[in-house]
């Protein structure tokens, strides 16, 4: 991997211009990847902005922010990504983790980050009515970018996200997405999972359900909560049988949880 700093930690190898006369060795379109010990950024194919996006996510988190102003100086990136500034993070490299299912399949799992904006919108639209009525309690037709930019922006301390992903021809997929947010007030952490419709049923909610508890647990929360439909029994089956100690109480078609590690 290219280190992400040079000369101490006092310099970024990641910068948003070249100097006057620098030589250029690999030109762009040739670059699929670039790798630093912040994790990868996998540029082919992707538009001006999200190249932008996905090097300063693999920057020194502390250069992150001054990159960031520049590629909105320069009109890479659009204005409106100043006010996430702060969430570039790819996240920690301890959740990473795979699932084999029952088939061979492996699926894997890893922080979700700003670059899988793409990914997300397209697992959203992929989903049923039925599915996103179950995650989001209502009959979402589209969902704005706004919106879309707030989900895959996560600070990995107080909101975790992991996605599920399979390998695909332009980079990958994701097929499932685990969050929890913490209340500080009560150090318990609220979550939710979605699961592609083509995936579910095969033990991939009942593994978020232990890798996203392990995680909270290593954070020191002390449990999690969740709002679950009073019809949706494959959610209350991944509950009801993670292994926790769990209490419910159903109001106005909602079923509320307590989940105790
Ligand atoms: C809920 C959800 C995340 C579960 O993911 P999944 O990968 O399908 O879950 P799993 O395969 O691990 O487990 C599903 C469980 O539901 C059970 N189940 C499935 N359909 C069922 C049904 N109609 N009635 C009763 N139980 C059912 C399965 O038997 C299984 O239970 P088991 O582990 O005891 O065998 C997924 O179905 C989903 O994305 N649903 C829509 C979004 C949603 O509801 N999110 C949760 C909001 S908090």
């Amino acid at each position: 991997a290219l280190p992400s700093t040079a000369q101490d930690g006092k310099v970024s190898r990641i910068v948003p211009t070249l100097r006057p006369g620098a030589g250029v060795v690999t030109p762009r379109g040739a670059v699929h990847y670039v790798v630093t010990e912040y994790g990868i950024a996998y540029l082919h194919g992707k538009s001006v902005q999200e190249r932008a996006i996905a090097l300063i996510c693999i920057a020194h988190p502390d250069f992150r922010e001054e990159l960031l102003a520049k590629a909105i100086e320069y009109r890479w990136v659009h204005p409106e990504y100043a006010d996430i500034e702060g969430r570039i993070v790819v996240g920690p490299k301890e959740v990473r983790t795979t699932m084999v299912l029952d088939d061979g399949t492996l699926i894997s799992f890893r922080a979700m980050n700003p670059t899988d904006e793409p990914a997300t919108r397209d697992l959203f639209y992929s989903l049923s009515r039925e599915t996103i009525y179950y995650r989001y309690m209502q009959h979402l037709k589209r969902i704005p970018r706004k919106q879309l930019r707030n989900f895959v922006y996560v600070d990995h301390r107080n909101e975790v996200a992991i996605v599920g992903t399979i390998p695909a021809a332009h980079g990958e997929e994701i097929i499932a997405i685990g969050r929890y947010y913490l209340d500080q007030k009560t150090n318990r952490a609220e979550v939710a999972f979605v699961v592609r419709d083509d995936w579910q049923n095969r033990g991939i909610g009942t593994f978020i359900m232990k890798h996203l508890a392990n995680i909270a647990k290593r954070n020191g929360i002390a449990g999690f909560t969740a709002e679950v439909l009073r019809d949706n029994r494959p959610m209350q089956a991944v509950i009801n049988h993670s292994g926790f100690k769990v209490r419910s109480q159903l109001q106005n078609g909602v079923i509320h949880y307590e989940i105790d590690f």
